[in-house]
């Protein structure tokens, strides 16, 4: 077996709600741990589920996923046939890693990350170089990045908006950014939250009409609130297409997520919906942060980033009062996503009463 195998540990998932209403004894949790949409998905993904015609179980899906590619091109006017999907980003980010990847080769990610790339590296071995962001604005810090590459380098990994700070790179930066890098080091752009940006232009698709080395990445887990049905999608060109829909499982998409992915795609006015909504509860809990003289990046995302004495302990009295957040990630900084009017209001209570106290 590979050797990397024995140190790699397994991912901690989040705790199930049930088990938490259970040790805390609580009726309501909100869970705001794992940059979900509470906001739900669309009504027409229900629909479209509930539709679907019992005879395709025993029938293997569209292995092309054809109707959901072609809803796709639709959308973001890109050609069909340079999408890829997978059961969820995170099959992507996997299959990437599976190409490009060698016990001999390095890729530079940015830090902090989604974890992941980190991940899917030490399975191959391959040397992790993550570069800070600028502590002052979470900022990426593309010409620590650039040096950073060598000739052993075969992936960089930009999220953006970022995962956890939230911070957004303007695309100009990015194209910027790709045309100094060697043409046979491929740039990743994971678009996660693209959608929360709420600007057609925040997007780095464009940049596949002039370059080879790109592979932007997006799932349907985030602002569409589809994170249990499993959607990721990437759009890169011919060669790199090929060579990842070569090493990918022929059925990997279910008629499920195939029909309930169209259908989100098509209610794109519910999408704005739900992006307006989170926008405006991200605007009030910025608020609470700056009144209350808390360090935070400026999020483009349905979630927060900010800087508190011990991320651990806050994360432990909003935890045994109800609300979910991720305090492992770094002991002074935490994250959590755009909940409810009324659950963001419980945390911005908890919060407030957290930094009073640790002030006096
Ligand atoms: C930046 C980023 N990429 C990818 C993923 C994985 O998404 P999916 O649910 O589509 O596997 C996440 C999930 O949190 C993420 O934050």
């Amino acid at each position: 077996m590979k050797p990397t195998i024995k140190n790699i540990q397994p991912y901690v998932a989040e705790a199930p709600v049930q088990a938490i209403q259970q040790a805390y004894h609580l009726d309501h949790i909100a869970r705001l741990s794992a940059n979900e949409n509470v906001y739900g998905a669309s009504p027409k993904v229900y629909e479209a589920l509930q539709q679907l015609n019992q005879d395709v179980l025993n029938y293997y899906p569209d292995g092309n996923a054809n109707d959901l590619r072609q809803a796709l091109s639709q959308l973001t006017g890109i050609a069909d046939e340079k999408f890829l999907f997978g059961n969820g980003a995170d099959e992507l980010i996997s299959l990437i890693s599976r190409v490009f990847l060698t016990s001999d080769s390095n890729i530079v990610i940015q830090a902090p990350t989604f974890g992941a790339y980190r991940t899917e590296a030490n399975i191959e071995g391959a040397e992790v170089r993550a570069i800070p962001v600028f502590e002052q604005n979470g900022h990426t810090d593309f010409s620590g990045m650039l040096d950073a590459i060598d000739e052993k380098t075969s992936l960089v990994w930009l999220v953006n908006p970022n995962n956890p700070t939230g911070v957004f790179e303007p695309v100009t930066d990015i194209e910027n950014f790709l045309n100094q890098l060697p043409s046979d080091v491929v740039l990743v752009v994971d678009e996660a939250y693209y959608d929360f940006v709420n600007n057609q232009k925040a997007t780095a698709l464009p940049l596949l009409a002039t370059h080879d080395n790109l592979i932007v990445v997006r799932t349907l887990s985030k602002a569409y609130g589809l994170a249990n049905l499993r959607i990721g999608w990437l759009a890169t060109n011919a060669t790199i297409h090929r060579d990842i829909n070569a090493i990918r499982a022929p059925y990997n998409l279910s008629s499920y997520q195939i029909a309930g992915g169209v259908a989100a795609i098509e209610d794109q006015d519910y999408l704005q919906k739900v992006v307006a909504g989170i926008q405006d509860e991200r605007t009030k809990w910025l608020a609470v942060l700056d009144s209350l003289n808390v360090p935070y990046y400026v999020s483009d995302t349905n979630f927060l980033w900010f800087k508190v004495a011990d991320a651990k302990r806050l994360g432990e009295q909003l935890l045994s009062q109800g609300v979910q957040v991720n305090s492992r990630l770094n002991p002074q900084w935490i994250r959590i996503a755009i909940g409810l009017p009324e659950d963001n209001l419980l945390a911005q209570k908890i919060t407030s009463k957290y930094i009073h106290t640790a002030a006096q």
